[in-house]
């Protein structure tokens, strides 16, 4: 009596399809993706009950004919793929011939469909797996697909579906994904005849994450200009830094059309942000990497929602280079925005009459009257500084010195900023006037920034100074984190720690950094240890001393309620304009915000 059979065609389906078809949003997900395959101009979707109930994506693509239709119900039937070969080249979403009848097995499934020339179109009707009907029909050129009762043949999948409000909301961040990666196509979106999203054809990017996101998303990004390397081209938009959100769901990543939750990328993004970003935060990107198929494997995940590179580092490398030039940019454009004369032109105010359509000039208006409300000792004193009486010119700060260092102004010297500084708001944030309107500094966030860096740049230069311990500490660690310390022993030393080894997987600490300070090194150096070994192999050596100097420089910097004389303030804010990254902290927080004249006109009714 044999053990093994060989299983029905339709049982084998069902199988298939439990790996394909997981919930309503993978029907659309499929159904979309052959639409787009078959170059459709526009996709309209519809679904009824969270899509358990119906699902309709409609396309105005090349259609098929009657022979074309019937095949495509067959499993491994495809246009996509001819042989063995061709899989290492997939430039198709589609490409293993499973999804219609996977679809089909699992519910009552109609589709229409007519080729563009064509003169009539074809039905066909399948319950469960099994065709009902095949006839022709007078349905306009393009493909019809209707899902119903999804999952109404296995009941105990039916089981696992959420509630109608949950599927909904997947099969809509499902369309939403496509529409971004597809701006070119309309797509439209309707549930239970409310229309939840249309985002028509657009001619960029840009236009269609405005139309889908609103315009003060795309303000908060950044868009990428693609410098292509190594076969490879990153494009899109990312966050500006600062920018993050909790959760990956802003994080949109395609992969030669295709979207994707890759991890090579997302350590890549994380090391281009690196500082610019808080712990536990992620950006929020929308990232296209374009590379040859032949370097991509597509067929990893049931889904097809994973990839696997050939050469991950390459793209990992691609993709945090990206990230990093388009930070440096955005810094160069913004850092201009403060290079501007004293005298700031006039600005017109709309909608008021041209007698009145300007803006007091802040410097005379805003100046005496804070000397009117001049409660404290130190505004008097900062307007006896001759600096603060015009605009301050600063020069690039000399490397060596304190930021918190008398100002130096090397006479002579073009000045590289050009600001009016305001004064100083609750012991805490510096106000100063920009071409743009108001811009806050936080003391405590800038300092931070301008330690870390300066310590960075010690780490990379000639290593931090390490303070001697009056007593050596002996700390006994893993054979595995003793065989790391010894392979990491340069870097550590740069990182300003004194060790060596001991034997028998001991180590003696001699010195530590100034910026490490704890009250128990052995538990501090062993965590210390834990955390730089579980970043990623590949993360820059240097790198990983940035971690443990920005959570340790917090500590050192200016806090909130201390008082700044205005030289200091000067020269706080000529170190922070000389950053890397001078608009946020090391743990991603900002440095500033700026409160801009449109906003204010707004706030004041002057605009609506
Ligand atoms: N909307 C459509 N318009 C035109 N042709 C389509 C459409 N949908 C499916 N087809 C045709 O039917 C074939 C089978 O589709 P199916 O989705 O089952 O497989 P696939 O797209 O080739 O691969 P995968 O299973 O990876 O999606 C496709 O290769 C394509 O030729
Ligand atoms: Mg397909």
């Amino acid at each position: 009596m044999p053990r093994i059979f060989v299983l029905p065609e339709e049982v084998a389906s069902q199988v298939a399809a439990g790996e394909v078809i997981e919930r309503p949003a993978s029907v659309v997900k499929e159904l979309v993706e052959n639409s787009i395959d078959a170059e459709a101009n526009r996709i309209e979707v519809a679904i009824a009950r969270g899509g358990s109930g119906l699902i309709r994506v409609v396309d105005d693509g090349i259609g098929m004919d009657r022979d074309d239709a019937l095949l495509s119900l067959e499993r491994h039937a495809t246009s996509k793929m001819r042989s063995g070969h061709d899989l290492a080249r997939i430039h198709t979403l589609g490409f293993r011939g499973e999804a219609l009848p996977s679809i089909a097995s699992v519910s009552r499934f109609r589709m229409s469909t007519r080729p563009r020339e064509g003169l009539e179109g074809t039905e066909i009707v399948v319950s469960a797996g099994k065709m009902e009907s095949v006839r022709a029909a007078g349905d306009a050129p393009g493909t019809q697909i209707e899902v119903r009762s999804l999952f109404y043949n296995l009941p105990a999948r039916r089981k696992f579906l959420r509630t109608d409000n949950t599927e909904a909301s997947h099969v809509q961040h499902q369309l939403l994904l496509q529409a971004i990666g597809h701006p070119n196509i309309g797509f439209i979106l309707i549930r239970d005849k409310n229309l939840l999203f249309q985002a028509p054809p657009a001619k960029s990017l840009g236009d269609r994450i405005r139309d889908l996101r609103g315009p003060e998303v795309l303000e908060e990004l950044l868009e990428i200009e693609p410098a292509p390397a190594n076969g490879i081209v990153v494009s899109g938009f990312i966050g500006k830094a600062g920018m993050s959100r909790s959760s990956r769901a802003e994080q949109v990543l395609f992969v030669n059309g295709r979207a994707v939750e890759n991890i090579t990328i997302q350590h890549g993004l994380r090391e281009g942000y690196h500082t610019a970003l808080m712990k536990g935060q992620y950006p929020v990107t929308f990232l296209f990497v374009e590379m040859d198929p032949e370097s991509v494997d597509v067929n990893v995940h049931p889904a097809k929602r994973e990839v696997r590179f050939r050469d991950p580092d390459t793209v990992r490398n691609a993709v945090s280079e990206t990230v990093h030039r388009t930070l440096a940019a955005d810094r160069r454009r913004w850092t201009q925005s403060f290079r501007r004369p004293a005298e700031a032109p006039m600005r017109p105010v709309s909608p008021e009459p041209p007698a009145q359509t300007r803006v007091v000039n802040p410097q005379p208006a805003l100046i005496p009257q804070v000397e009117q409300f001049a409660l404290r000792r130190d505004w008097a004193e900062f307007h006896s500084a001759p600096s603060l009486e015009k605009s301050v010119p600063l020069t690039p700060p000399n490397p060596v010195e304190s930021p918190v260092a008398p100002p130096a102004i090397i006479a002579g010297s073009k000045p590289l900023f050009e600001f009016k500084l305001l004064g100083i708001l609750g012991n805490l944030y510096i106000l100063m006037e920009s071409p743009d309107g108001l811009v806050l500094v936080d003391q405590h966030a800038a300092h931070e920034r301008i330690l870390f860096e300066k310590l960075r740049s010690q780490m990379e230069s000639q290593g931090v100074p390490t303070q001697r311990l009056l007593i050596p500490l002996t700390v006994a660690v893993t054979p595995k984190d003793y065989d790391w310390i010894a392979t990491n022993a340069e870097t550590l030393e740069r990182m300003g720690f004194a060790m060596e080894p001991f034997g028998n997987s001991t180590l003696k600490i001699d010195g530590i950094p100034p910026y490490f300070s704890t009250d128990n090194p052995s538990v501090a150096v062993r965590l210390l240890v834990d955390e730089l070994r579980s970043m990623t192999l590949t993360t820059s050596r240097l790198r990983m001393g940035e971690d443990a100097i920005a959570k340790t420089v917090c500590r050192h910097a200016i806090k909130a309620n201390d008082e700044l004389h205005p030289a200091e303030v000067e020269n706080l804010l000529k170190n922070l304009m000389t950053c890397e990254l001078p608009y946020c902290c090391p743990h991603g927080r900002p440095t500033m915000i700026q409160i801009g004249y449109s906003e204010l006109e707004k706030k004041f009714g002057r605009r609506v």
